[in-house]
């Protein structure tokens, strides 16, 4: 019976052992984790619309964990240094010398904090560069309401330095508290217990009583009213956009509670959303209590509200479980991606959440093919690369489909509850693909004779393309749009179509599947009937526009214009500018676009299009 103790005390062990390897580097930070971690941040800052920059202090409570270690390093990106004062911890504040390293292309600058203790806390006194690329600032004519400036931030992947010196690495987590000041007539809001009925005397306040990574620490400031949707959501926005925005995300409380059915409950307290100016350069950003949401879903009949679905799962995949590194952003993107579509399947029917998954899927199959082979693996291979270069669709679209693989082979029932209990037992941790593969196996994949099998897991996470074994969703609805589809292609005539009735997931279908070498009179008749050019679904907009550079369809070129100019969303202008690129003529006309549409654009967006089109800044 010897060997039977022996077995049960193993299991014991594995079982007892903390869920979670505690890793002393990030790829992508300077934190020496295994010497000392941030466990609370208070920030004390003014917002700055006349020199565009945050200035004032952030102070960091650390937890030692190597007796010998004297050094704090943190993460910057031009960020100016005033100061750094230490705590000896019985309320005496020295001054601590402190020396910032020459610049890494994507890091940013180490800054190195020597200290003659152990410090329980240390004050750095700073300011941000008006460059810096995790804030937008926006003067009034930027915005609707034309009379007052705008400020947001966006930290993920690795742009919180730019705004807030700390250890920015998603394996760390923190609670944190604010006081924010700013100009009278503007409200501040942050990844935190909004206030509607605060008025900013005497400073914003703020608390985040939940650990967080510092991808999530996020700021807007501007023109803001609010209105209420549900007892625990509400929006907040200019006052021209709040009724809008309220109407068309008032599906939100029923979302979550959705969600709570499937996957547990909702920890985070209120879930508010925060519609941005149309510069936002992402469709938007799960930042705790309020997701960050560009305006361009505000469609006027819901069809584009799954962006919501989206990042309120991320309440529970990414916020609440959180990929420890980059390389592991599938761990975010993917459950949230596949949660969405089950929010979306539960408030508005399983046809919808079909036509999605094939909609994305395809999408997912064209990009593949642009990709290079090393980043169509789930996990990443980022080594000295910036996060924000391996961005694609695969961490989205390719895991939520081997999600989905693993739920019809092992039954919805019984995936179910490994998800929920994935969620549950790893609530407010950072964790890597090989927890994963230790749970999700021994729930899963490495039992015997196991439905799916640990092999093909692997050649979704390590290997490029889509597995053989995956199969393709299925959508009745978008197997009719197929249809007409061809006999449009074929010369059929647009009236036949009987569009007027299609659902935005329909056209999307639909023009996401005409050809590169379609005429340009085919364009033509579409629009007659449907009125496309123009159109103020962003979604629709995005691919008719596509296509219209491809057919060289001219009517639309000032609508195309307006859309460049007026969205700075990523994925709705990079691949036009990508596709007007290709040819000389289509070029120099984007150039002289993008001069004026530049000013307008987020850093990051501003970044991306420099580089597509050979725009040098001077
Ligand atoms: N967290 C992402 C946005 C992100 C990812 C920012 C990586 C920076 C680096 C957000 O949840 C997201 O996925 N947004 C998508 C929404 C879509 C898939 C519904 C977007 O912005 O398009
Ligand atoms: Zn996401």
């Amino acid at each position: 019976m010897r060997w039977l103790s022996v077995l049960l005390a193993m299991l014991w062990l594995g079982l007892s052992a903390p869920a979670v390897a505690e890793i002393s580097r990030d790829e992508h930070s300077f934190a020496h984790l295994d010497e000392v971690r941030i466990r609370h941040v208070f920030l004390d800052l003014d917002v700055d619309f006349e020199r565009k920059r945050l200035s004032g202090f952030a102070e960091l409570q650390l937890d030692w964990h190597k007796p010998a270690a004297r050094t704090l390093d943190l993460d910057t990106r031009e960020l100016t240094i005033e100061r750094v004062l230490a705590s000896d911890g019985q309320g005496h504040w020295k001054q601590a010398p402190f020396a910032l390293a020459p610049k890494h292309p994507a890091f940013g600058r180490q800054l190195t904090i020597r200290l003659s203790q152990q410090a329980p806390k240390v004050r750095v006194y700073y300011h941000t560069s008006p460059r810096a690329s995790g804030l937008q600032w926006l003067e009034p004519v930027q915005t609707l309401g034309k009379k007052l400036p705008f400020m947001f931030s966006q930290a993920q992947a690795i742009h919180a330095r730019s705004f807030v010196p700390l250890q920015d690495t998603p394996a760390v987590r923190f609670t944190y508290d604010a006081r924010i000041t700013a100009p009278a007539g503007i409200r501040v809001v942050m990844s935190a217990n909004n206030d509607p009925a605060a008025t900013g005397q005497g400073g914003y306040r703020f608390n985040m009583p939940q650990a967080i990574p510092s991808y999530l620490l996020a700021i807007a400031a501007g023109d803001l009213a609010y209105k209420a949707m549900g007892p625990r959501s509400g929006v907040y926005t200019e006052p021209g956009r709040l009724d809008a925005a309220a109407k068309e995300f008032e599906d939100t409380e029923t979302m979550i509670d959705a969600t709570e059915k499937l996957y547990g409950p909702y920890r985070w307290g209120r879930y508010d959303l925060l519609i941005l100016p149309p510069s936002f350069p992402f469709g938007g950003m799960e930042n705790p209590r309020l997701s960050f949401i560009t305006p361009t879903v505000i469609a006027g009949d819901k069809s584009l509200t799954s962006l919501i679905a989206h990042e309120l799962a991320h309440s529970w995949s990414g916020n609440l479980v959180t990929n420890a590194s980059w390389r592991d952003l599938w761990l975010n993107e993917s459950f949230t991606s596949y949660v969405e579509n089950r929010i979306v399947e539960a408030v508005y029917g399983v046809e919808q959440a079909r036509a999605q998954q094939v909609v994305g899927q395809h999408e997912l199959l064209e990009e593949i093919k642009a990709l290079p082979e090393i980043d169509q693996h789930l996990v990443l291979t980022l080594a000295g690369r910036d996060p924000d270069d391996a961005f694609s669709g695969v961490p989205y679209t390719k895991g939520e489909w081997m999600l989905r693989m693993l739920e019809q082979r092992f039954g919805r029932e019984k995936f179910d509850a490994v998800i929920r209990d994935w969620f549950d037992g790893h609530a407010f941790q950072s964790v890597g693909t090989d927890e994963f593969l230790a749970f999700f196996g021994k729930r899963l994949f490495d039992q015997a004779g196991a439905a799916m099998t640990r092999a093909e897991v692997d050649e979704w996470l390590y290997r490029p393309g889509i597995p053989t074994h995956a199969q393709p969703s299925q959508s009745p609805l978008l197997e009719r749009i197929d249809a007409a589809l061809k006999a449009f292609i074929a010369g059929g005539d647009a009236a036949t179509l009987n569009a007027k009735v299609w659902t935005t997931g329909e056209w999307l279908h639909f023009l996401n599947g005409l050809p590169d070498d379609l005429k340009a009179e085919k364009l033509a008749e579409l629009d007659a009937q449907y009125k496309l050019t123009g159109t103020g679904n962003g979604e629709i907009a995005f691919r008719f526009y596509l296509a219209g550079i491809r057919a060289d369809y001219a009517p639309m070129r000032a609508a195309l214009k307006a859309h460049l100019i007026g969205i700075g969303r990523r994925k709705l202008m990079v691949p036009l500018w990508t596709e007007l690129a290709k040819t000389a003529g289509n070029k120099s006309w984007a150039l002289e676009v993008y001069a004026v549409a530049r000013p307008g654009y987020h850093p990051i967006a501003q970044g991306t299009v420099d580089a597509i089109l050979g725009y040098r800044p001077r």
